[in-house]
């Protein structure tokens, strides 16, 4: 767990420094403690903007491979338009993608997928009137090799992907935790159960990288530790490396290799979560959209 000791903390970031540079030093320390991890997802400069507002201002994030990158921020900070430019569902204003050192710009959001992406959304988005292991068996279409006509006249070579699929599909939502409740329908299993079911979907795509969108929105402290519990146990079982969105703070605290904050789309700060709680502009970033959130109660 990447958490600073005090010392290393007041060492790397002594209060009162400028965010930029203490950034800098920030994230230099975490690359010494990650051995130096290939970067996966890398984004240069990126900008998104929507008619006059700057939703991302030439934001570069460097995601290591192996890692749970968490990405922080007050609402409309630009978190999940970020996740949104990464599978190139928005057309980019300027900068750059890159997995693995390959360019994501201009690709479709299948060929997205197909390079190793998959993400969940923020609201959830499963099939609710299909069963929870067809939900699974959706997110996995991609690699079954059979052809539209191998189906038709259910070839041998078709009735062997499906069986291969639906055994997978069936592991999947074993450690989704929903063994044995394959044939509900995905509306009617409980909430916890439906994020961990999208989760699980995603898995399908047998991705490299994972981006969950606020995987705990609307859930209650109990559902939020096993989220956690959950999240560590998916990079360890696949060997993912997962970028998160969270609004929860203690469990970006406790699952982060590496945070980065937005704010009005521009990154205020960069580096272990014990820096970035730390990190004055954050504080100030947080402290002053609860300060309006209480001048303004919705
Ligand atoms: N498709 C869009 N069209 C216009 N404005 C958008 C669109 N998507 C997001 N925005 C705006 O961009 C800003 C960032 O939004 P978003 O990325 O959803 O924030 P976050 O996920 O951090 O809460 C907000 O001001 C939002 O209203
Ligand atoms: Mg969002």
């Amino acid at each position: 767990m990447a958490v600073a000791s005090e010392k290393t903390r007041s060492a790397y970031a002594p209060a009162g420094l400028k965010p930029m540079i203490t950034q800098t030093i920030a994230t230099e320390h975490f690359n010494k403690r990650q051995g130096a991890a290939p970067v996966l997802l890398r984004t240069v400069d990126l900008s998104m903007r929507f008619g006059g507002l700057t939703a991302l201002d030439r934001v570069s994030i460097d995601v290591h491979q192996g890692v749970i990158h968490s990405v922080i921020g007050p609402n409309g900070a630009g978190k999940t338009t970020l996740f949104n430019c990464v599978m190139q569902g928005h057309r980019i204003s300027s900068g750059d993608i890159q997995l693995a050192g390959e360019r994501l710009i201009g690709l479709t959001p299948d060929k997205v997928a197909a390079a190793g992406i998959a993400r969940t959304y923020q609201n959830i988005r499963l099939f609710t009137g299909i069963t929870a292991i067809e939900n699974l068996l959706v997110g996995m279409h991609r690699h079954l090799k059979s052809r539209w006509w191998e189906a038709v006249l259910a070839s041998s070579r078709c009735r062997h992907d499906e069986e291969k699929a639906h055994a997978e599909a069936r592991e999947i939502l074993k450690f989704v935790g929903l063994a044995g409740r394959g044939d509900t329908l995905a509306r009617h299993l409980s909430y916890g159960d439906q994020r961990r079911l999208e989760i699980g979907r995603a898995l399908c795509t047998r991705p490299k990288l994972l981006m969950l969108d606020e995987p705990t929105a609307g859930m209650n402290p109990r559902e939020i530790t096993e989220m956690m519990i959950f999240i560590r146990r998916v990079r360890e079982a696949f060997g993912l490396t997962i970028v998160l969105i969270e609004h929860q703070m203690r469990l970006v605290m406790e699952v982060s290799d590496k945070v980065t904050v937005l704010d009005h789309g521009v990154k205020i700060a960069e580096g272990d979560p014990a820096y970035v709680k730390s990190n004055s502009a954050v504080i100030e970033a947080y402290l002053g959209h609860a300060a309006q959130r209480q001048e303004h109660p919705a």
